[in-house]
């Protein structure tokens, strides 16, 4: 959900400022690119240096950067303008009711006030500061302006009292703002399935059976899912190039046997399962836990036909439930396609072919045919395999959510 997302994140002088630190780690590990602004008082709590590190970039607390030989100034516009979100965290009193009046005396302040996007607020006060009729005032007139509020929590304040005051923990603040970025979106409250990748069939302690599968088309509808709100799970293959998986729930599998037990787990609290996984049809009917040595004769493996976990999911769908299956062809690829409809019970059929150049597995780019279980057909061009999960994805909700 944040990943790509440019976060700016204000921080004011409160003992809470060292919470910044672990919050900018949280955002980053959810792909989110971080840029600090800080108070001057705030450097009392938290180091430049400790905050420039977590967040890969400079951090700024004055309109002048006096550091640098060719002293440089600090564009509050352009910051307020990089920015897709501002977070103000720890916000203090003292800041909330400057940015209530507008007072422009730092950095952070000049920022906020030229930031274009949302604006949440993370207050961070003593107990009684935070009851108090000015701070309810400057946080109703904040809401009113349509600024977001991250409620304090409450427990143990600096003072050694006990009450409301402490700043949202920050697992707390990036689940807040996940699920308020949500709002909206169209699979909002949607728990998708996806599987992607080729599987591996054991033969002996060192060989296996596999396909050239990479699972980048179900990574992108997965990545897809996720842009567009649902809570995505993706079984994943053992593929060898490197995916971004941020913000999914991976379960990684080997086999076409595991892939099977972990869908299967996950389908009942699905409400959209997407199978591109190009899972292998036989396995080797005995694994020998040693290595088989060449013996100078022919070796003939026996394979038996693995379990067709889409059909499975085929016959436990019920009628809330969307099932998408992708067909591979090389031939007749309609009818194929269409008959893989039918017989595993499924809602769509994404058909790619293998005529078509730059499509199916390994490249970057596919073309898609995707036929519903009424018949309807939407063809993309060669495109993207991230703009091709966009035009199914966007057929989808068209026709059901
Ligand atoms: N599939 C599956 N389990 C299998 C084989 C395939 O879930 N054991 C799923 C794939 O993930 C894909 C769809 O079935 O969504 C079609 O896969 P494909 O290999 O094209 O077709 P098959 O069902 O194997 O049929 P055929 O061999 O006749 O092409």
């Amino acid at each position: 959900m944040l990943r790509g997302k440019k976060i700016l994140l204000g921080v004011s002088a409160s003992i809470a400022a060292y919470k910044a630190a672990i919050l900018i780690r949280l955002l980053k590990k959810n792909g989110a690119e971080v840029k600090v602004v800080l108070t001057p008082a705030s450097l009392d709590f938290v180091t430049p240096l400790t905050l420039s590190t977590l967040s890969n970039n400079p951090v700024y607390s004055t309109f002048v950067n006096e550091d640098d030989a060719n002293a440089e100034w600090n564009n509050h516009v352009e910051l307020g303008l990089w920015a897709d979100v501002m977070i103000i965290a720890p916000a203090t009193s003292n800041t909330l009711s400057n940015m209530v009046t507008g007072a422009c005396n730092n950095l952070l302040l000049a920022t906020y006030m030229s930031a274009k996007c949302p604006v949440y607020f993370a207050p961070a006060m003593d107990l009684d500061m935070y009851k108090n009729e000015a701070t309810l005032n400057n946080i109703a007139a904040l809401t009113n302006r349509g600024h977001i509020l991250i409620e304090a929590e409450h427990g143990e304040l600096a003072s050694g009292l006990i009450g409301q005051g402490r700043m949202a923990e920050p697992e707390n603040i990036v689940e807040f703002l996940i699920n308020d970025l949500k709002k909206g979106l169209p699979l909002t409250g949607k728990k998708v399935l996806i599987n992607a990748g080729p599987t591996y069939e054991r033969i002996d302690a060192v060989r296996f059976i596999g396909n050239f599968s990479t699972g980048k088309m179900g990574v992108a509808l997965a990545q897809q899912a996720l842009k567009y709100g649902a809570d995505v799970t993706l079984v994943l293959g053992p593929t060898q190039v490197p995916h971004v998986l941020d913000g999914l729930n991976v379960i990684r599998i080997e086999s076409a046997d595991d892939l099977y037990k972990a869908c299967i787990a996950e389908f009942e609290k699905s409400d959209i399962a997407i199978l591109t996984a190009a899972v292998a049809d036989f396995k080797p009917k005995k694994i020998s836990t040693k290595k088989i040595k060449k013996t100078g004769a022919d070796l003939n493996i026996e394979l038996e036909p693995t379990l067709d976990t889409l059909a499975e999911l085929g016959k436990m769908k019920t009628n809330k439930q969307i099932l998408v299956g992708f067909a591979l062809e090389t031939n007749d690829e309609l009818n194929y396609a269409k008959d893989k409809l039918k017989r595993k019970n499924l809602d769509y059929v994404v058909l790619n072919s293998l005529r078509d150049p730059g499509a199916g597995f390994g490249h970057d780019t596919n073309k898609v045919v995707v036929i519903s279980k009424d018949g309807n057909m939407v063809e993309t061009p060669l495109l993207q395999k991230q703009e091709v999960a966009v035009a199914i994805w966007n057929n989808i909700i068209k026709e059901h959510v």
